[in-house]
């Protein structure tokens, strides 16, 4: 009985083995598609956690700001760039095709958005009690970033500014990112 099943199941699994086999590159490219969109789904979740934080700094728990940080962190930079290293035609991506032309330009911005994010995990570092003030925004305090509004200069410049201003470039950067690189 035992040996029917195994037998059973061994043939199933050649089966399956061999579908997967010939459908190869288009799964291939669809996998990579579901997988950065799950991520891109996994930092705005994240971003959300943080932007809740900063709305009511009572709701501040270190731990959390620092793990939600760290989501986008782990997806952002050479990971998120990584998944759109090769045109992955598939109809379900909204990704559009100038990213391989303006490489450089793609790169950095994904770039930028992991600088922020380890920002704000050395942030939730530093504070690990209530939110103090000096993280948060001063009332007017400018929102200035670099030509593109975006671009952070340098590092020192970078945790020098209260984390909430880094999150709010941050958040620039995802969406200078989607104007210029995703369909609507
Ligand atoms: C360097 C470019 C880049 C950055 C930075 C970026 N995104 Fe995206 N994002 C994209 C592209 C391109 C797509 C379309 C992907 C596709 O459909 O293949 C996308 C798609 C999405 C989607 C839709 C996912 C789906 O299920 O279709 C969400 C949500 C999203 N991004 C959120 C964010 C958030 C939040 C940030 C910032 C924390 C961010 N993105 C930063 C390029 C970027």
């Amino acid at each position: 009985m035992r040996r029917t099943i195994f037998a059973m199941m061994f043939g199933l699994f050649s089966v399956v083995e061999a579908v997967l086999i010939t459908a190869v590159p288009s799964s291939a490219a669809e996998d990579v598609v579901a997988l950065r969109q799950a991520d891109m789904k996994a930092m705005a979740a994240a971003a959300k956690r943080i932007s809740d934080m900063f709305k009511d700094p009572a709701n501040y728990k270190a731990a959390e700001f620092r793990s939600a940080a760290d989501a986008i962190r782990d997806r952002s930079g050479v990971v998120l760039s990584g998944h759109f290293a090769s045109e992955a035609a598939s109809p379900q991506s909204k990704a559009r095709p100038n990213i391989r032309e303006e490489r450089e330009r793609f790169d950095r911005i994904a770039n930028d958005l992991r600088d922020y994010a380890v920002a704000l995990d050395a942030a939730a570092q530093n504070n690990p009690g209530p939110m103090p003030a000096s993280m948060r925004m001063k009332p007017g305090e400018a929102m200035g970033g670099g030509p593109l509004g975006t671009h952070v200069r340098n590092e020192q410049e970078l945790s020098a500014m209260p984390a909430e201003h880094a999150f709010h470039l941050m958040l620039q950067t995802c969406t200078t990112c989607h104007a210029k690189f995703r369909t609507e």
